[in-house]
């Protein structure tokens, strides 16, 4: 791939506008979000999408988040009609149920946006293919991230961003993760704080009968309750190849997160303990992570914790399990991707 001289902005109004005009020519910016930093291009430029796909060495069948500034947008690139003589397709699901309303699917969006939540949603021909992996749905994101809007009203364009890593690694929640793996493949970095929720998103599919959760995140099942019923894709939180369900989320199937380390997930801090000192006798430098069942703070650090303890060459990473809901569940999926399902009872 050709070297590129990377800019890394700080963030002000001049280099949000600098990053604008990058977008406007198809070049490529990373960008904090609350969630993970994103690697974004404009949505309807093929090319500048291929070449996100290119910079992250990503499948090209794994749809990426198209990120808006204001809820009204939504509109241009996705259908919420529920009844839509345009387009027949779009009010039905495959088993030609009714699906989600526009009214409930509007309550959603005022409700959780700007926040942490994807919807997939029908998407417009406006939409090229390349972007959602040749699917008819998108996934659309309006995040809450003061300075993420402030470069998507620059760019003047819906933004199409995957997490700013390299395709299998962990997400970046720190610019300096960003440059780890970016730096010399795009064209620009806005130098933010470090993401306050550090896991990506909810995504939630309203395509079908009933909002279906396909990847957990900081917005969990009780919070979408209060506004419509709820499920998880059965696929979640299992080992996929012991499993016959087939992810909704063509993303869910890629190995992820996983760093350099072994990672194994442990269901008590004492075993955590013992383990580790059975492997640091056989000459492993070996880490315990204990969140001791801080979903919050779990979430927040355990990307950017895996990266650093590659820098550090360490060999296996216990991870103390987290309970299994909520948020906590959330952090679980990570977690037992990144371990590739590897888990001590
Ligand atoms: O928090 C986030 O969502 C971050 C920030 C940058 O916004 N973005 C992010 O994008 O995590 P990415 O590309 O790393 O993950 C997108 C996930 C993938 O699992 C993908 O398969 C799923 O969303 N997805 C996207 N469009 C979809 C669609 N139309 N139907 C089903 N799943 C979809
Ligand atoms: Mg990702």
């Amino acid at each position: 791939m050709k070297t590129k001289n990377t800019l890394k902005l700080e963030i002000n109004n001049e280099n949000l506008d600098r990053a604008g005009e990058i977008i406007r020519a198809g070049g490529l910016v990373s960008f904090p979000t609350e969630t993970v930093y994103g690697l974004g291009a404009d949505a309807l430029n093929e090319e500048a999408v291929a070449s996100i796909y290119e910079a992250k060495g990503r499948p090209s069948d794994n749809p990426l988040i198209i990120h808006i500034s204001s809820v009204e947008s939504v509109e241009e690139i996705a259908y919420l009609d529920d009844i839509n003589d345009t387009d027949k397709i779009a009010k039905r699901d495959k088993n030609n149920k009714p699906s989600i309303s526009r009214e409930t699917k509007l309550k959603l969006m005022k409700k959780f946006w700007p926040g942490p939540i994807t919807f997939i949603l029908k998407k417009k021909d406006i939409v090229p293919d390349i972007t959602s992996g040749g699917l008819s749905t998108v996934g659309v994101r309006l995040p809450s991230s003061k300075v993420a809007r402030d470069f998507i009203t620059a760019a003047k364009r819906p933004i199409a961003a995957p997490s700013a890593n390299i395709s299998g690694k962990p997400s970046p929640t720190r610019w300096q993760d960003v440059i780890e793996d970016m730096d010399g493949r795009i064209d620009a970095i806005l130098k933010g704080n470090d993401c306050e929720v550090g896991i990506e998103s909810t995504v939630l599919d309203l395509t079908g009968e009933i909002a279906t959760i396909v990847r957990p995140g900081y917005i969990t099942p009780k919070m979408i309750e209060e506004v419509t019923p709820v499920k998880y894709d059965k696929s979640l939180n299992i080992n996929p190849s012991q499993s016959d369900f087939k992810p909704i989320a063509p993303g869910m199937k890629y190995k992820h997160y996983a760093p350099k380390a072994r990672v194994r997930i442990v269901k008590s801090q004492d075993l955590a303990i013992r383990l580790a000192s059975e492997a640091k006798n056989q000459g492993k430098k070996i880490q315990i992570l204990d969140y001791q069942n801080n979903s919050e703070r779990a979430a927040r650090d355990f990307f950017a914790r895996l990266r650093q303890m590659d820098r550090q060459e360490v060999e296996i990473i216990y991870v103390v399990a987290l309970d299994d809901e909520e948020l906590g569940y959330s952090v679980m999926n990570r977690m037992l991707k990144s371990a590739g399902y590897d888990v001590v009872e």
